[in-house]
């Protein structure tokens, strides 16, 4: 396959050096200006993604930088964010194991900046659908435009709505995807517009917000209820001191998941139910 070319009004990753690299949208007659030099996106559109280009003016700046098809990860971590979003890793995680793919509807509150559901929409391609909500008009609008950025409005709609209060009118959802304060208070509602055998995923930040989460769940029957934390150690890899770089982002979120059943008392064999651990909700203080 030839390689690709940069279009009109494409988003390209420029990178100058580890540090400054920046994700633009190229429009013809238009430029970027950076400290290092101004790049002409004239000069871009048209070339193949993987080529380098020179900042102008080319005596007094003349730095070479490297023009490189964004991949999912650039656009998250690159993007106009007015909410704490989710790390490409974490967003890894949740689709392997949610089994979020092409063809896949899927419901997501909040969308926040819109990060995750970015990722989610360029998964679901090209016959799937991201019903994504949030309660404040600011992370919608600032989530939309980024949809728009990467050309993702045909496959994502982002509309006000309560996850917790609102009736969404949907049914044989593949995958409610949650990442909000109150997930807990979801878990029923997004239970009803799930299919059998759907995922449901909720991204939180503490402790307190899984365990409220996970009892939702099992009070809901959802089965197959389990949560992880992501580590990620970038490694830095030098001639003689190969190792973890000193500094990294110490955790971001757990991500809990569950399956949605057609549950049945069994008439065959009576078990005796687990005794459950105990716990009050109102001994679980979060911060509001
Ligand atoms: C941490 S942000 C989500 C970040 C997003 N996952 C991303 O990657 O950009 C949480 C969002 O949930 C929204 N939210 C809180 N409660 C909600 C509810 N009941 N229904 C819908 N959205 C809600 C907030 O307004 C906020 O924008």
């Amino acid at each position: 396959m030839t390689s690709e070319k940069v279009k009109e009004n494409d988003l390209v990753f420029l990178i100058l050096d580890d540090k400054r690299r920046w994700l633009v949208q190229v429009k013809g007659g238009g430029s970027f200006h950076t400290h290092r030099g101004i790049i002409e996106f004239d000069e871009i559109i048209g070339k193949s993604y993987g080529t380098v280009i020179f900042s102008k003016p080319y005596e007094t700046q003349g730095y070479k930088f490297y023009v490189l098809k964004p991949m999912p990860s650039d656009y998250v971590l690159h993007m106009t964010r007015k909410t704490q979003i989710i790390y490409p890793e974490d967003a890894g995680m949740i689709l392997l194991y949610s089994g979020i793919g092409p063809g896949s509807r899927v419901i997501e509150a909040g969308c926040g900046s819109g990060a995750l559901t970015c990722i989610l929409g360029n998964y679901v391609r090209p016959s799937g659908h991201i019903y994504s909500y949030d309660i404040r008009e600011k992370s919608i609008k600032n989530a939309r435009k980024n949809i728009e950025r990467a050309k993702l409005e045909n496959i994502v709609s982002i509309e006000y709505g309560n996850i917790i209060t609102d009736n969404l009118n949907l049914k044989d959802i593949d995958s409610v995807v949650l990442d909000l304060a109150e997930p807990w208070l979801a878990i029923e509602k997004a239970m009803s517009y799930l299919k059998l055998s759907g995922t449901m995923v909720s991204f939180s930040p503490t402790i307190e917000q899984v365990k409220k989460t996970t009892f939702a769940m099992k009070e809901n029957n959802f089965i197959e209820i389990s949560t992880y934390e992501l580590i990620k150690r970038k490694i830095q890899v030098k001639k003689n001191a190969t190792r973890p770089e000193s500094r990294m982002v110490g955790h971001s979120g757990y991500i809990s998941f569950g399956r949605k059943i057609d549950d049945l008392k069994n008439p065959y064999r009576e078990r005796k139910p687990t005794r459950e651990e105990f716990f009050d909700l109102k001994d679980m203080p979060l911060r509001s």
